[in-house]
């Protein structure tokens, strides 16, 4: 029996539907069931009736507090909202207690563990991934970035950096004026971003303007691109040539003074967050000495849907990567098509959360696929929960449509993801 089949038989196996699961809210009725509330497991005191946080957000009345501007710092494909981390964070836990989300993505779950009085861990193995998400949770004073990018402009030498910039694939030509792209190429060099906060934070906020809708706002320093993703070179320079686009006037430095300036309006968070850069598969080996991990909440790579590291490969670039976009060098996860070898992966994620969670840890996992049925999803990732080597019980669930898909704004009809899922396991 080879790898695969044997999970696809452990599946078989460990599947048995739960009674008790029922998906969230009144209107989506599915599963003859009954909510864990209702089967009296243990509920903090401060649980709210059961709700999903979709229709928590829909349904809360008066003034919707003032967003923190580090969260969207920078953009992220396949990121989830922060009222998603910020509802279960606060059904969930207590202040006080730590928060993992092994596949941290921009740090929305990190960050808004910190910004509730939580403390935090995050991993992603992607370098823009650990960037963002450490910019954000531990960030230096604005006065530190205001020094730091006085001392880097001073000792700028366009000159110094015209023959690398000649020697760049043309999509740089196309996508950054000369002056623009010598400072990107001497920051590229300077910053110190994995030492440094201060450094990672000047990183953190190029990334989040590097490639963007230029042609609608001021914030970004590329010809028109999506914000989200980094489209391929020559697809690039083929939409710029085919609609005469040409890259905007931009000074590097005196727009990392006004992005600083902006997302500094909210103040900066003090608290304790630990951000890994690895495979999730390593955390067990890192984790030692932590107190007890009793919530989790992440989203995996979705099934055949972005690779994060191809998708984002001109962020990768600034932060020393090549020139081009790689698949596979970063991370063999990002993008499964194979459908055991996926559930494979994420039977490694539950074997991490075997040996790191408390007793009666919650794990909330929003999830998504093109290709397979909620059901199907649903099943295989209850199934593939035995792989913790403890008892899991899925609590509750919820299914919805994806509208407004990422990829539509700038490739409308391309392959995004349809369906997601959003899981709340005990495990204990
Ligand atoms: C769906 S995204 C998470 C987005 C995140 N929730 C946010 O709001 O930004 C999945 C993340 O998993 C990361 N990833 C892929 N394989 C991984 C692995 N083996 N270990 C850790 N992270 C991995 C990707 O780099 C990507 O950032």
């Amino acid at each position: 029996m080879n790898a695969s089949s044997k999970l696809q038989h452990t599946v078989g196996q460990a599947f048995q539907p739960d009674p008790t699961a029922s998906r969230f809210g009144a209107s989506l009725p599915v599963r003859p069931a009954q909510s864990a509330f209702d089967a009296g497991l243990p509920t903090l005191p401060h649980s709210r009736p059961r709700v999903s946080p979709r229709e928590e957000r829909k349904s809360s009345a008066g003034p919707t507090p003032k967003r923190h501007r580090f969260h969207a710092l920078c953009p992220y494909f396949a990121m989830f909202p922060e009222h998603f981390a910020e509802t279960w964070i606060d059904r969930l836990t207590k202040p006080g207690d730590v928060v993992l989300d092994p596949f941290c993505g921009r740090g929305t779950t990190p960050f808004q563990a910190i910004l509730m009085g939580r403390e935090a861990i995050g991993c992603d193995i992607n370098p823009v991934a650990w960037c963002v998400s450490q910019s954000k949770t531990n960030p230096p004073t604005l006065a530190a970035i205001r020094r730091r990018v006085t001392m880097l402009e001073a000792e700028f030498r366009p000159k110094d950096w015209e023959s690398q910039r000649r020697q760049l694939p043309k999509f740089f030509r196309y996508a950054y004026e000369p002056a623009t792209l010598r400072q990107l190429l001497y920051l590229r060099g300077r910053l110190r971003w994995r030492r440094s906060k201060t450094d990672c934070m000047i990183a953190a906020l190029i990334l989040g303007s590097l490639h963007g809708e230029s042609n609608r706002s001021s914030m970004y320093l590329s010809t028109h691109m999506p914000h989200t993703i980094s489209t391929k070179p020559a697809y690039s320079v083929r939409f710029w040539r085919e609609r005469g686009f040409r890259p905007p006037h931009r000074d590097v430095f005196d727009h990392i003074r006004r992005m600083a300036e902006f997302r500094y309006e909210s103040e900066p968070v003090q608290g304790r967050a630990v951000i890994h850069e690895l495979d999730m598969r390593e955390l067990p080996s890192v984790l030692r000495g932590f107190p007890p991990i009793r919530c989790v909440v992440t989203s995996p790579p979705y099934f055949d849907v972005t690779n994060f590291e191809e998708d984002q490969w001109l962020r990768l670039w600034f932060l020393g990567g090549p020139p081009y976009a790689t698949t596979r060098r970063i991370s063999r996860d990002d993008r499964h098509s194979d459908a055991d070898k996926y559930w494979l992966f994420i039977a490694d994620m539950w074997r991490v959360f075997g040996h790191i969670l408390a007793p009666e840890a919650n794990v909330v996992i929003r999830f998504g696929a093109i290709r397979s049925t909620p059901d199907e999803m649903l099943r295989m990732l209850t199934a593939s929960a035995a792989f913790s080597g403890r008892k899991v019980h899925l609590v509750n669930f919820d299914i919805s449509a994806l509208k407004g898909r990422q990829t539509d704004a700038f490739r409308p009809g391309s392959r995004g993801c349809r369906v997601e899922i959003d899981c709340w396991f005990v495990v204990r």
